[in-house]
């Protein structure tokens, strides 16, 4: 199985990362906004429900809309003079800190990292938006269909929400990073629902869900916790989503289609941990004197790096993939010595397949 992103590889001690050094390469990425994408369309005449328990779903998520205009509080400060979110969990301000930096240059660090995350999230809802319209056309039974389009309304929102939050309270919407923008361009390529719904419901959103229960429990804002309780919780309907559809198509898969989905789930995670956080470190730690490629040396040394790099994968998107028998003893080892899979961990959970 090739790697992705090859030509961006680099050997740190036992870990390889992705590293994007070239300007140049990364304004033409973020330049390319048109995508030529393989499209099937199909009609169905059933305009009964075929899937029960997507149905269900369907009907939850009615029931789960909210309007980001009104259901949160903008008149909620957000302070960058006071840490708005806990240092503990900024990369850059536990940098800052060790480098003997005052507390205004941590809470600035840490103020710029929470933009940065929430920037990406950003993007990645895009993403999610386009790709969901695609399942609308792609998919061939109508519950599918239904289903897809109550997510395109649930990402509008999810866009309309982040962007509110980040341009009238935090200021600066960074640009997407290389790694980010490769990989969601492969899931709007991927030429079946199968593997666009395996790799945005399941690996993405999975992640996505994981990233944000950390932000949220760790955010010292009201309204930075709020917003983000709003989304995820919509979120953890479109992971079960992920979880119901290929549920079906993993029972009526053959081993090598398996072993095909598998390699591939595989491939799409190893490459977004190969850059670790280099993408946000190359775009913010200059402006903190910080050295992107001595601090992810130092990160991926760690004697726990493991059981730190693996809380996101770890938190939905990992327990996900073993329910539906995507990551098997063939693939265990890769997935561990990444340090994308620990033995137990608490809080690990996973999302119901029913929620
Ligand atoms: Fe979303
Ligand atoms: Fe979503």
């Amino acid at each position: 199985m090739d790697k992705l992103i090859q030509e961006h590889r680099k050997q740190l001690g036992n870990f390889e990362v992705i590293d994007f050094v070239d300007e140049k390469e990364i304004a033409r990425l973020r330049a390319q906004l048109d995508v030529k994408v393989p499209m099937e369309l199909h009609w169905t005449w059933n305009y009964g429900s075929e899937v029960a328990e997507l149905r269900n779903l369907y009907e939850k998520g009615k029931q789960g809309q909210w309007n980001a205009e009104v259901d949160l509080d903008w008149s909620t400060p957000v302070d960058r003079s006071e840490f708005v979110i806990n240092p503990a969990v900024s990369m850059l301000a536990q940098v800052c800190q060790l480098m003997g930096k005052d507390e205004a240059t941590q809470k600035a660090a840490a103020f710029d990292e929470l933009s940065y995350v929430l920037s990406q999230l950003l993007h990645g809802e895009q993403a999610a938006l386009q790709l969901c319209g695609q399942l609308t056309n792609v998919c061939d039974k109508m519950d599918e269909k239904w289903y897809a389009a109550s997510q395109v309304i649930d990402e509008a929102r999810h866009i309309e929400a982040f962007s509110k939050l980040i341009e009238r309270k935090l200021g600066t919407i960074y640009p997407i990073g290389p790694t980010l923008k490769i990989l969601l361009d492969i899931l709007l390529e991927a030429d079946t629902a199968q593997k666009k719904t395996l790799g945005m419901q399941t690996l993405f959103e999975g992640m996505a869900v994981g990233i944000m229960d950390m932000l949220r429990t760790e955010s010292r804002n009201k309204l930075v916790e709020e917003t983000i309780y709003r989304v995820e919780q919509d979120e953890a309907r479109h992971a079960a989503f992920g979880v119901l559809m290929m549920r079906r198509v993993v029972r009526e898969a053959t081993t090598e289609e398996r072993n095909e989905l598998e390699d591939w789930a595989y491939s799409i995670l190893e490459a977004l941990n190969a850059n670790q956080q280099l993408d946000m470190l190359n775009l913010l730690g200059p402006k903190y004197g910080i050295d992107p490629l001595n601090v992810t040396q130092m990160f991926v040394s760690l004697p726990n790096f493991a059981d730190l790099n693996s809380i996101p994968y770890m938190h939905t998107v990992v327990p996900n993939l073993r329910r539906l028998g995507l990551i098997t003893e063939r693939t265990d080892g890769r997935w561990r010595s990444h340090g994308m899979l620990v033995e137990s961990q608490p809080g690990v959970k996973g999302v119901p397949a029913t929620s």
